[in-house]
């Protein structure tokens, strides 16, 4: 096996995937478990499999349906990923991160990434949406670790705003208007699949976490090398609190995302038809 460079995938990848999307895209989105509908609502959509583009891992979570969607929301491109990569499906933090560098090169440098987690206050309560405001990195792992070259972007990036300040404050003015709720949240991502215990919620309470997921991260990690303007949107499916931990399952967090998504659909539309890119 030919042990290709991170730049030889992205331009490979890249190169694909413009000939088939014209225009080019500006605003890319990542939909989480749950989360995929937004999707299907766009104007002159396109789509490709992950399968078909040259160095995409395989999406291997059955709830995601593992696609890459072109299309118009209000006028503007969109690229929306329909189902990501995960860290614990045993992908390198390269792999899973690869599909963010692929929509740099073609352009986009908005970006909106959405994940299903767990609240861990009990403000934060399931069925809502929250913004990402800052977040923990708890995976053990970062997709910056490896050899250098100027192409991936910084070496070493700053992290002192991970989500884009203006794009929260144009979130909240839309999802004041809409009537949704949005709260604020200090995000923990961990590398899972297996959900938290107790000790671990009340570990990540005590770190100032409000809520726990298994992805997001990584990809805010290469966007941010890369001097994109992200906005992190979580659907909150569960609460886990200590004191009080029924037992969870992916379905429960998946389908728990679906009832948001009407809301999460909204409140996203409306946001990109106001955004300037
Ligand atoms: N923990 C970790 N990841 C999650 C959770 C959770 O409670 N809910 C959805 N994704």
């Amino acid at each position: 096996m030919t042990n290709l460079t991170i730049k030889n995938k992205v331009l490979d990848a890249a190169t694909f995937v413009a000939t088939q999307f014209d225009p080019a895209p500006k605003i890319g989105i990542v939909l989480g478990t749950g989360l995929g509908d937004l999707a299907d609502t766009l104007v002159n959509s396109r789509h490709l499999l992950y399968s078909d583009i040259p160095h995409f891992p395989e999406s291997t979570v059955h709830f995601h349906a593992g696609r890459l969607v072109c299309g118009e929301v209000s006028g503007k491109h969109m690229l929306i990923m329909q189902g990501r990569f995960h860290y614990y499906e045993g992908y390198s933090m390269q792999d899973i991160t690869l599909p963010i560098r692929v929509m740099y090169q073609l352009g986009i440098r908005t970006l909106i990434l959405s994940n299903a987690v767990g609240g861990i206050r009990e403000r934060v309560r399931p069925g809502t949406l929250a913004l990402i405001t800052d977040h923990i990195n708890l995976m053990g792992d970062s997709p910056l670790i490896g050899p250098y070259e100027e192409f991936l972007g910084l070496r070493f990036p700053d992290m002192s705003q991970p989500y884009s300040k203006s794009l929260r404050n144009l979130a909240h003015q839309v999802a004041h208007d809409l009537g949704i709720t949005l709260i604020d949240t200090i995000y923990a991502a961990v590398s899972g699949p297996s959900f938290e215990t107790p000790a671990e919620i009340r570990m990540l309470q005590i770190l100032g976490a409000d809520s726990v997921g298994m992805s997001v991260v990584p990809e805010t990690l290469v966007a941010r090398q890369l001097g994109m303007s992200i906005l992190g949107i979580s659907a909150i499916t569960d609460q886990a609190l200590p004191e009080n931990m029924p037992p969870i399952t992916h379905e429960q967090v998946s389908q728990t995302a679906k009832k948001i998504t009407p809301d999460f659909n909204r409140l996203i539309t409306e946001l990109i038809k106001r955004i300037t890119v």
